[in-house]
């Protein structure tokens, strides 16, 4: 099976190279690695962030294998040229419609979520996120208003497809798990979440087995403060789901820590850290591999079909915490490479 490795900038190369250390480990010859440029890496390279040859490497692998994209000096460009472009054009380009971020507080680091110890303790969720549409895709510009104002704009929208494609990602996710399935819409003012709301129940006719329940963004962002074990998987929008998950994250620790898959229809997909290329600390082996090594893991599971090589990973990672490894943003002193031979070790 060949994966395609996009490292990418910053500590996205740092944190790619452990995690392949660890899959060579786990998957032995089984898989296959080619590497592309991506983001500023390639612009500099090749004049653009997402060349041809790195896209057609995407769609050619099995699965992708994403670091971060970001780059200081690439600022100045005009939007096209700019590295993070790379990552939104990947999405558009494979169809990736499904965001599914685990937020997950290993028990081993319950001082270092931003809840109170027995809060945190019980989070173990999946957020859904539909990544095609919505806001950021809708029809947008600047005008000026007969008032002679300027004003921006920015049209949200949803197809029943398109809401019903991403729901039953989201009920198939929580089948998969314990079974409760909350659906997040803003129902209550806007016209797109009416439609959410009504093609979700209608897909809940497939999924008797599922609990469903529906909640507005607004008291879900007060939940997930409050009492966020309450929640199995989530499924939401793109801006609502944005929003939450990076919220929800912060929730279960540090930011080094959650992995991320998007995925198209057939199962395929792009796997990163939620992170970014952290500019702030790359080249100083400060980055926390794990989220990126979690990340891998969550590729073999979802489209690889190796759940037993996944299993293994997470429990590694469980393994090398609980022995003590600790990155600097856990509060330890252990740089990427020696946080990736303890998960090594941990094997
Ligand atoms: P960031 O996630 O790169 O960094 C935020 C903070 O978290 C920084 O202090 C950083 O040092 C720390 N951090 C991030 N990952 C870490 C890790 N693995 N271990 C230890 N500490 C870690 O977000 P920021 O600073 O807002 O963005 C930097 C660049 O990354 C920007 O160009 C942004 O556009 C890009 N970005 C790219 C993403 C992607 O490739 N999917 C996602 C988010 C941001
Ligand atoms: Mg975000």
């Amino acid at each position: 099976m060949l994966v395609a490795l996009l490292p990418g900038d910053g500590i996205g190369p740092e944190v790619i190279e452990q995690t392949v250390r660890v899959l060579h480990a786990v998957c032995g010859d089984a898989l296959t690695f080619e590497e592309a440029p991506v983001g500023g890496a390639a612009y500099k390279a090749s004049g653009h962030p997402l060349p041809d040859a790195t896209l057609d490497l995407a769609k050619r692998a099995d699965a992708i294998l994403f670091g971060a994209v970001g780059d200081p000096d690439c600022d100045a460009l005009e939007r096209r040229l700019r590295p993070e472009q790379a990552i939104l054009g990947l999405r558009k380009e494979l169809g990736l419609f499904a965001n599914l971020r685990p937020a997950k507080l290993f028990a081993e680091l319950a001082d270092a979520s931003a809840l109170r110890p027995e809060v945190a303790a019980a989070i173990d969720m999946v957020i859904v996120r539909e990544l095609n549409g919505d806001v950021y895709f809708g029809e947008k510009g600047m005008r000026t208003t007969p008032a002679g104002r300027r004003q921006g704009y920015d049209v949200m929208s949803y197809d029943e497809d398109e809401v019903a494609r991403i729901a039953r990602v989201g009920f198939e996710t929580a089948r998969a798990r314990k079974g409760r399935l909350c659906s997040v819409d803003k129902a209550n003012v806007l016209e797109t979440s009416q439609l959410w709301r009504d093609v979700v129940i209608e897909i809940s006719a497939d999924y008797p087995d599922i609990a469903l329940s529906h909640m507005y963004v607004d008291n879900c962002a007060m939940q997930l403060v409050r009492n966020p074990g309450q929640f199995d998987v989530i499924v939401t929008g793109n801006l609502f789901g944005d929003i939450l998950s990076d919220q929800a994250s912060m929730c279960a620790g540090s930011i080094g820590m959650l992995p991320s898959a998007s995925l198209d229809s057939a199962g395929k997909g792009l796997y990163e850290p939620i992170h970014g290329s952290a500019p702030d600390i790359a080249g100083q082996g400060k980055a926390n591999p794990l989220a990126t090594i979690l990340s891998a893991a969550m590729m073999l599971r979802y489209s690889l079909n190796r759940p037993a090589d996944a299993d293994r990973i997470e429990a590694a990672v469980a393994k090398a915490l609980a022995g003590g490894a600790r990155s600097p943003d856990l509060g330890g002193a252990l740089t990427t490479a020696q946080m990736g031979e303890a998960v090594l070790a941990a094997l």
